[in-house]
């Protein structure tokens, strides 16, 4: 018996490089409107919704925003980040992300998804995926973001695997908080620093093969 069954997959940065595209469409209106913004400050933005980045892109401006100006620039980063997404191929899955996902499913794992962008969906269809999970969470029927650990435990609960026997896979620091909170083994990938609250760190989703301690994890 394994000892954990089901494995709960962030989106942006775990299956596919969309926080690069993230990243390059709030540079790019930043730039716009004369705000400092760089990598560093990026790596907060990552797990955080469309409105909360704005916010944090934000706190180096001397210019008030109004409610409806908040909302005109988070859908004008959104314009930009669709026009990067609408290329997504199943070419653009990371290293290892297909191999892994598919090495669970053959071990009778469940998977899931629980991403916050709205943009899931598209994501996953441009990229092929679809039928790889068992659940991917809408966001429609969340009501807290991440660090709150209710998305992780909306996607436990629907495939039917307890927390405890749950493993969630992320590249934010407030993914990884949210999957602590929330009784699961936490994995961190992407930027070391980022999730460097993980129960396990790795370079990419090629390394499961040669991570022991993840290797011993699906195959208990
Ligand atoms: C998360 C990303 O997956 O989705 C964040 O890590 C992003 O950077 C968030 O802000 C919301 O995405 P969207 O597509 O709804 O703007
Ligand atoms: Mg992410």
């Amino acid at each position: 018996m394994s000892k954990y069954e089901g494995v709960i997959f962030d989106l942006d940065g775990v299956i596919t490089d969309t926080a690069r595209y993230h990243y390059l469409a709030w540079k790019r209106l930043a730039d716009e409107l004369n705000i400092y913004f760089d990598e560093k400050i990026n790596e907060r933005l990552k797990g955080v919704s469309r409105l909360e980045s704005l916010e944090i892109i934000l706190e180096r401006s001397n210019k008030k925003y109004s409610q409806e100006e908040k909302e005109y620039y988070a859908n004008k980063k959104n314009e930009y980040y669709k026009e990067f997404i609408k290329n997504i191929t199943p070419k653009d899955l990371l290293p290892g992300a297909l191999e892994f996902i598919e090495e669970l499913r053959k071990r009778g794992i469940k998977t899931a998804i629980a991403s916050v962008s709205k943009n899931a969906f598209t994501i996953i269809e441009n990229l092929g995926i679809g039928d790889k999970f068992d659940y991917i969470v809408d966001t429609n029927n969340i009501k807290k973001g991440k660090p709150d650990p209710e998305i992780f435990l909306n996607a436990s609960y629907n495939i039917g695997v307890s927390p405890q026997k749950c493993i969630g896979i992320e590249d934010s620091a407030v993914g990884i908080i949210a999957i602590k909170r929330a009784g699961m083994f936490a994995v961190g990938v992407g930027n070391p620093e980022t999730v460097k609250e993980a129960d396990l760190i790795l370079k990419d989703l090629t390394e499961y093969k040669k991570n022991f301690r993840i290797t011993l994890i699906i195959k208990e």
